[in-house]
């Protein structure tokens, strides 16, 4: 069966907030935020670097119940507290079906969710260690082994880990998911992760924030671009 996903839309109560001169209200994306609907399968916030993305993504996975830091519902450590106050602004309207598991995943933070499953002693419950894996390993590992069926999966740049090939992979292993009534709510800047079908993606920028389509991110056609000019480009960029 085909999920309707687990949150629908996100709502910012804008009574509430004091200022919107100040940071995280004073990025263009949030500035002019009210309702934004939610894709049951897969969500995109695509964008400039600086454009707000990690910071809407960690709003909602707080919100869903997720530590700041990353990791399942049941991760709770918190080596530097960085997160902004947005969340106390923001709501999630939820579907009446909730999620049986998830994952927050920012690749700022890996490297703590690592920690914490080999001092925690998380093997006894299945976990690999993943400080002996490559980044991109214990990514892909993560989702092989510990993502399921109905989740919420909540990820920020999880490209930073992953091969081109790795990519395609976890293309796959999304869609897989999906079919399971998985859904999935992703920050990238990586033109094979952006790619899925079944897909709302929004723009991020200066103006604030917009729904767009695939082919139409600076993403897919600085990439498309390169790959087919890559001498006639590199003529222009380095002169
Ligand atoms: N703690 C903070 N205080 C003030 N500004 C911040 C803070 N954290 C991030 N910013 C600013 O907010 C903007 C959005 O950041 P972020 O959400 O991390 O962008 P993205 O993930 O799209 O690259 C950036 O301009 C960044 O400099
Ligand atoms: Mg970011």
């Amino acid at each position: 069966m085909i999920s309707k996903g687990f949150i629908r839309e996100l709502v910012l109560r804008r009574d509430e907030v004091n200022s919107f001169d100040e940071y995280p209200y004073n990025i263009p994306a949030v500035r002019q935020l009210d309702h934004l609907p939610l894709h049951p399968s897969v969500t995109y916030f695509v964008g400039e670097n600086g454009s707000g993305k990690s910071t809407f993504i960690e709003a909602m996975a707080i919100l869903a119940g997720f530590n700041p830091e990353g990791g399942t519902k049941n991760f709770n450590q918190q080596l530097r507290p960085s997160e902004s106050q947005l969340y106390e602004q923001l709501q999630l309207i939820r579907n009446p079906k909730r999620e049986k598991t998830g994952f927050f995943l920012r690749a700022e933070t890996m490297f703590n969710v690592a920690t914490e499953v080999e001092q925690g002693d998380y093997a006894q419950y299945g976990w690999a260690n993943l400080h002996v894996q490559s980044h991109g390993e214990a990514f892909l590992w993560l989702m092989q082994e510990r993502f399921g069926s109905n989740g919420l999966y909540i990820l920020d740049e999880p490209e930073s880990a992953l091969s081109p090939q790795r990519q395609l992979a976890a293309l796959r292993i999304i869609h897989e998911l999906v079919k399971q009534g998985s859904q999935f709510i992703i920050a990238t800047h990586s033109p094979i992760l952006m790619a899925y079908p079944d897909a709302l993606l929004y723009w991020l920028d200066g103006d604030g924030l917009r729904k767009t389509t695939y082919m139409e991110t600076e993403h897919y056609q600085i990439s498309r671009d390169f790959l087919n000019n890559t001498e006639l480009m590199l003529k222009h960029l380095l002169g």
